[in-house]
């Protein structure tokens, strides 16, 4: 059989309906625009926004951010025409399969692993940071060896270094229980996420009302800085300033976007995919992006470059009230406790959208059947979430944030990208097939997506071009030993 054979739509169609594997269908369109918003506002504003200012674009983080926020609707326009296509669980993965065949599918599910499981572990990591923070308000704290990796050096005052990490307990503690959570199942875990949804949103807008009055002029001033370079503590320099700058900006804070696709995972969650996963897919990335911008507005505007490559590095949103916006100490605290459920609710949603994948991936043969075991009482793909657990536990637990954030958001535009060319492909072999959404101006809008993510990927810069090849040649390694001599397909076209 062809590295290239595509799976018939007949037949992941027929594949979609009952049998002991199928999901409940449940969700309406705006429960997915909040399981959207539930995974997109997270780590990537409360956390990466601050690392893009201090190490890569100072105020001109929010161009960056508009930047990032275009190719996202390049290729979320993609992802919905294929989302109202192809209404199944396992998102770019089963797009893929039906067009561009067996070998793009596994790249592109190994991919969605860089996005969900290594994102999950990005955010659980952040929400260390501010799990810390909560408890400073207390006057106790982690120590540093037992909440950092083991690659982390704490900077202490004068630039003397401190204490060296072993293990992040607390971001292997609240993978824990949401993995926990999962396993019970996605009736419940979708109510937990509107509460928290409300809850973040609202936590944004008071950051960016009260702190638009603290901003100072002068940290807007230049607003895109000078072309220079910037060295981080751990040795890695990048452009700073420039338009370099903002296209490594760009790259890092894209991170704050990914989620909107994960809402197509839950396809075969939803009442009416056709009509429903564009709305959930666009509908949330719009409202995200116009945050982003004025949130990253007001908090480049309120503290400076220097403080987020020092004390404000780590929990910098609360760093930045407390330090500058005097009586609004409450604010502080606030922001600390809802970012802790806003985090969660993105590692939720990560956590789903990675079972959902390899539940489809494993339908498919290529990944072994526990894969797709559906608990018989919550529905739920209980082993997979187990087994995530442990994957997840090992990245945050032992490798610092930068290097996992960057990692997600190199992923996933690389995955973005072999979607906007998979709707593309689909329209010229298949021009037929009735389509609940279509892109409008589509080899345009594909080849601007294409673009503007593989910009954001040359921004990130060569540490990260070879951490991708070197994940994607381990998953090349696993297809050829496991996934293509278990391939259902490959099977059938054998007659086995
Ligand atoms: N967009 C998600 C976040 O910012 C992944 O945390």
């Amino acid at each position: 059989m062809s590295l290239f054979a595509t799976k018939s739509l007949t037949q992941i169609m027929d594949e979609s309906e009952g049998g002991e594997h199928s999901l409940r269908r449940t969700l309406g369109p705006l429960q997915l625009i909040a399981l959207g918003i539930g995974a997109i506002i997270g780590a990537g504003l409360f956390v990466r926004t601050a690392a893009a200012i201090a190490e890569r674009a100072g105020a001109s983080v929010t161009l960056a951010f508009a930047v990032a926020g275009i190719g996202c609707a390049f290729a979320g326009l993609c992802y919905a025409e294929f989302a109202s296509l192809i209404p199944l669980a396992g998102s770019a993965y089963t797009y893929s399969y039906a067009t561009m065949g067996e070998l793009v599918a596994w790249i592109i599910g190994w991919d969605l692993t860089l996005e969900y499981a290594v994102g999950a572990a990005t955010v659980a990591i952040a929400w260390s940071e501010y799990f810390n923070k909560i408890l400073e308000f207390f006057g106790m704290h982690v120590p540093f060896e037992w909440c950092h990796s083991p690659w982390e050096v704490e900077a202490l005052a004068g630039g003397a270094t401190g204490a060296h990490g072993m293990v992040n307990l607390p971001a292997i503690a609240i993978l824990f229980l949401l993995s926990a959570l999962l396993i019970r199942g996605t009736q419940e875990s979708a109510f937990v996420n509107n509460i928290i949804v409300v809850t973040k949103v609202s936590i944004v807008l008071m950051v960016i009302a009260v702190g638009w009055g603290f901003m100072n002029p002068a940290n807007h001033t230049p607003y895109i800085p000078a072309a220079t370079t910037y060295t981080t503590p751990e040795g890695v320099t990048h452009p700073f300033g420039g338009i370099m700058g903002i296209l490594g900006a760009a790259g890092v804070v894209f991170f704050a976007f990914i989620g909107f696709d994960a809402v197509s995972t839950a396809a075969q969650e939803t009442i009416n995919p056709k009509r429903d996963m564009p709305i959930g897919i666009l509908g949330s990335l719009v409202v995200c992006t116009t945050l982003y911008i004025l949130f990253s507005h007001v908090l480049s505007g309120v503290a400076t470059v220097e403080d987020f490559r020092t004390a404000g590095k780590e929990a910098s949103v609360a760093f930045a009230i407390t330090k500058y916006m005097t009586g609004f100490g409450w604010l502080a605290k606030l922001v600390t406790v809802a970012i802790l459920g806003g985090f969660s609710s993105v590692i939720l949603v990560m956590l789903m959208g990675q079972s959902r994948v390899f539940f489809s991936m494993s339908r498919d043969g290529l990944v072994p059947p526990l894969f797709s075991e559906v608990h018989p009482r919550f529905k739920t793909p209980w082993k997979a979430n187990i087994l995530f657990f442990f994957v997840t536990a090992g990245f945050a637990g032992f490798i610092p944030g930068d290097i996992v954030g960057e990692m997600t958001s190199i992923g996933t535009l690389f995955a973005f990208i072999l979607v906007c060319a998979g709707v593309w492909i689909m329209r010229r072999k298949r021009p037929d097939l009735v389509r609940g959404f279509t892109v409008p101006a589509l080899p345009v809008v594909a080849v601007l997506g294409i673009a503007v993510c593989g910009a954001m990927i040359y921004g990130l810069g060569w540490t990260n071009w070879l951490r991708l090849v070197v994940w994607m040649a381990i998953g090349l390694v696993l297809y050829f030993g496991y996934g293509r001599k278990h391939s259902k397909l490959m099977l059938s076209s054998l007659g086995k």
